[in-house]
């Protein structure tokens, strides 16, 4: 009797190790942090990335609805966990995609994208900042996400500017995955690295994305990649290491804005050199404008949009750190945070760094300091401007048209609070640069110092004075305020 007990006990230990194991098996190797990125041509290549617990085959089924396809990647050990990435090439332009990642074995639910059509109408979604470190702000960032998707259903693509996380921990990138993982799955992105995201670690986000950044040597806290997008091409700059901006990086640039037969040409990156919030006062983001901004003149760039100052702030069209009266030159855009950090207006930047004839369009998303610009002064308010906000680029040939709507935080409603609309003659931008634009590595390494040389210069010649200058307003706000 004791022995048949015996028997049945290992039996059903057995039976329960045997029922259990495919449950543990499939947990260790369940795919998260799925992600869905630019990668080359929209028209004809995805970036897959996730991220497994254990090291497993790196696998993505996919469908166009007729036919069934697999590629496979690789995997790489990656701060604690196992980071795949599969790049999905001769994809259909004008394609809805059905697709699955896994080992083979133990499959993700299913995501999906749409490619390219390769014709001159695209629209798509543009946010900013969320920088959020728990799970409710961040499911608050993605309901503004959610209010775009809801308005513009058919919106492939979503560029991310940067400031993801706050501290860009694991758990905040896992609270990140579970607030946003349907959105991440069916849409893709292109992303740009905030310097809340790079950890000071080499190829951190890098990680994070499956992104064509082989041009660049300059991986630190971010990425520089560019990509086209119907009749538009676009470049993402790295704008968090020390120097904010390189030669390596603008001779870069300059290469690839003039490699290009687009119509329209648009810079994302997450620091601005025209903003009034309070980061706006720093050396890092301010170089931007004697570093950059002639790059940007030189090549003809429509559009730069970026966040970092968590408001939303349009400038008039400048050219040579002026207003180009007769309207060629390049926007900039701030483009408001989707998340819940929101910032106040230093008004007092006017008189140093950013003046307020440049402005055309200004939403702070919080009270205090007026929340808009009414094209005289900041003290209006408006109840409903006070929520996150997503951008709306849409372009059909020579129209582009950009929108900001802020999604109200008690409404849920979606207010429209600016609209700009610009024209231009297509088919006149000729190519004046072919060939291998790769960064050379031993020239951004000899280089670096002379970047860091030209920054240490308008610091102490320039920046310092003016800040020395706001020195009393800095310190009647920390007053008030308790913070800078
Ligand atoms: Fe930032």
């Amino acid at each position: 009797m004791k022995l048949t007990k015996k028997v049945l006990c290992v039996l059903l230990s057995v039976l329960l190790v045997a029922t259990c194991a495919p449950f543990v098996f499939a947990a260790e190797n369940e795919p998260f942090r799925i992600s869905c990125a630019v990668n080359g041509s929209l028209a004809t290549q995805r970036g897959i990335t996730w991220y497994t617990n254990i090291d497993t085959a790196s696998v993505v089924a996919y469908s166009d609805g007729v036919n069934e396809y697999t590629a496979e990647g690789s995997s790489a050990e990656w701060d604690g966990n196992f980071v795949h990435k599969v790049l999905l090439k001769d994809l259909e332009p004008g394609t809805t995609y059905t697709y699955k990642v896994g080992n083979g074995t133990v499959w993700s639910e299913q995501g999906t994208f749409t490619t390219d059509d390769g014709d001159d109408k695209v629209d798509f979604v543009v946010i900013a900042d969320i920088q959020a470190s728990n799970l409710e702000n961040f499911e608050k960032g993605a309901a503004v996400v959610d209010k775009a998707l809801e308005m513009y259903p058919e919106n492939d693509l979503i560029v991310n500017l940067g400031d993801f996380t706050n501290d860009s921990t694991n758990e905040e990138w896992d609270y990140y995955d579970e607030a946003m993982a349907d959105i991440n799955r069916n849409t893709t992105i292109a992303p740009v690295s905030g310097n809340h995201d790079g950890l000071g670690v080499w190829n951190w986000f890098d990680n994070m994305f499956n992104l064509n950044t082989k041009e660049s040597v300059q991986n630190l806290n971010g990425v520089n990649y560019s990509f086209d997008y119907g009749n538009i091409h676009c470049a993402v700059l790295n704008t968090n290491d020390l120097l904010s901006i390189t030669d390596a990086q603008l001779l870069w640039l300059e290469n690839d804005m003039n490699s290009t037969a687009c119509d329209w040409k648009m810079v994302f990156m997450h620091k601005s050199p025209y903003t009034l919030g309070k980061d706006g006062k720093w050396p890092d983001a301010l170089y931007l404008k004697d570093a950059l901004v002639p790059v940007l003149d030189k090549c003809n760039v429509d559009i730069v949009m970026s966040g970092h100052d968590h408001m939303y702030l349009r400038t008039k069209t400048l050219k040579g750190d002026a207003v180009a009266e007769d309207g060629d030159g390049t926007v900039y855009v701030l483009a408001g945070t989707a998340g819940s950090k929101r910032y106040e207006i230093r008004e007092f930047l006017q008189e140093h760094f950013m003046p307020v004839s440049y402005i055309d369009a200004c939403v702070v998303q919080k009270d205090g300091y007026g929340n808009y610009f009414n094209g005289t002064d900041f003290d209006s308010v408006d109840e409903n401007n006070i929520g996150g906000i997503f951008n709306h680029i849409s372009v059909d040939g020579g129209t582009l048209v950009l929108e900001a709507y802020v999604v109200g935080d008690a409404t849920g409603e979606a207010k429209l609070v600016d609209t700009l609309t610009i024209t231009k003659a297509t088919g006149e931008n000729v190519p004046t640069f072919s060939g291998n634009n790769t960064t050379n590595e031993l020239l951004y390494y000899v280089g670096t110092p002379l970047s860091f040389a030209k920054l240490a210069f308008y610091t102490l010649t320039n920046w310092l004075f003016k800040f020395l200058g706001m020195l009393p307003d800095l310190l009647r706000v920390y007053g008030e305020t308790g913070t800078f």
